[in-house]
């Protein structure tokens, strides 16, 4: 059960959003996702609160260091993937939070000013790699792209992560109003109605294909199918 979390210690950079596109997308791709809430600030609570139940989705909110991992652990037979919503600091519950992660995204907006949030985040990932011995991978995402961020700044953040041997994620997250208006609706990309939002159908590929990005950095699972389709592969071979 893959856990993956956003960070980045700057406020506003995009976190929550990029948590709950992804969760929200997985889920409705059919996996069973738990959103833990570690922000204070509760938004993705919120978010569920104004959705109702939704299919897939379990939010666990009021975390602390000490419960983080006890969730983990009891919820981990029902789950396929743990998303963990981060606040916008540099706090125990962070940190913690960081050392149980498979992969960490760092979403940083397509500004020069983001790359200082993220390259503090990076900081911190590389303390907490050598001084604490954790292994997770980790990688940039931009978001807020619009046609407006030039391609030369987005270029040069590219350049900066690259230089510190960051993957950046191929598919940014675009600057759209549907993205926003999920905390305000509740509900997901596919509840939300058309004729009220514009753009909707692109937002739901703009979340497809960071989805599909993600699943392929993540571990890969070996399932009991997977594993009797290499059997036989290993008897067709033989
Ligand atoms: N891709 C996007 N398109 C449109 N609006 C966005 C997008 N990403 C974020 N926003 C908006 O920017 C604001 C901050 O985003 P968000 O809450 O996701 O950031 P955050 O990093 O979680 O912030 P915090 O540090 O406070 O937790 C919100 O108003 C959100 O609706
Ligand atoms: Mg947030």
């Amino acid at each position: 059960m893959p856990v993956i979390s956003f960070a980045n210690a700057k406020g506003g950079a995009g976190k929550t959003t990029a948590a709950l596109l992804l969760a929200t997308e997985l889920a409705h791709q059919g996996f069973r996702i738990i959103i833990i809430d570690a922000d204070p600030q509760r938004w993705i609570s919120q978010w569920q609160e104004a959705s109702g139940k939704v299919r897939n989705i379990e939010v666990i909110s009021e975390v602390t260091v000490a419960s983080l991992n006890g969730h983990l652990r009891e919820m981990a037979p029902v789950t396929d993937y743990f998303i963990i919503d981060l606040a916008g600091a540099r706090d125990a519950l962070v940190t913690t939070a960081l050392g149980l992660s498979d992969h960490v995204f760092i979403p940083v907006q397509g500004s020069a000013m983001d790359a200082k949030g993220a390259a503090q985040i990076l900081d911190l990932l590389a303390i907490l790699k050598k001084k604490a011995r954790l292994d997770f991978d980790h990688s940039v995402v931009l978001t807020r792209v619009t046609s407006m961020v030039t391609t030369k700044a987005l270029l040069a953040i590219k350049g900066l992560l690259a230089a510190k041997g960051v993957n950046v994620m191929t598919t940014p997250i675009g600057e759209r109003t549907a993205f926003k208006e999920l905390f305000e609706t509740g509900g997901t990309l596919h509840t939300m109605d058309p004729a009220k939002v514009s753009n909707v159908d692109k937002a739901k590929e703009n979340a497809r294909a960071y989805a599909v990005e993600v699943l392929r950095l993540m571990p890969i699972k070996i399932t009991r199918s997977a594993v009797s389709r290499l059997i036989g592969l290993g008897r067709n071979i033989a």
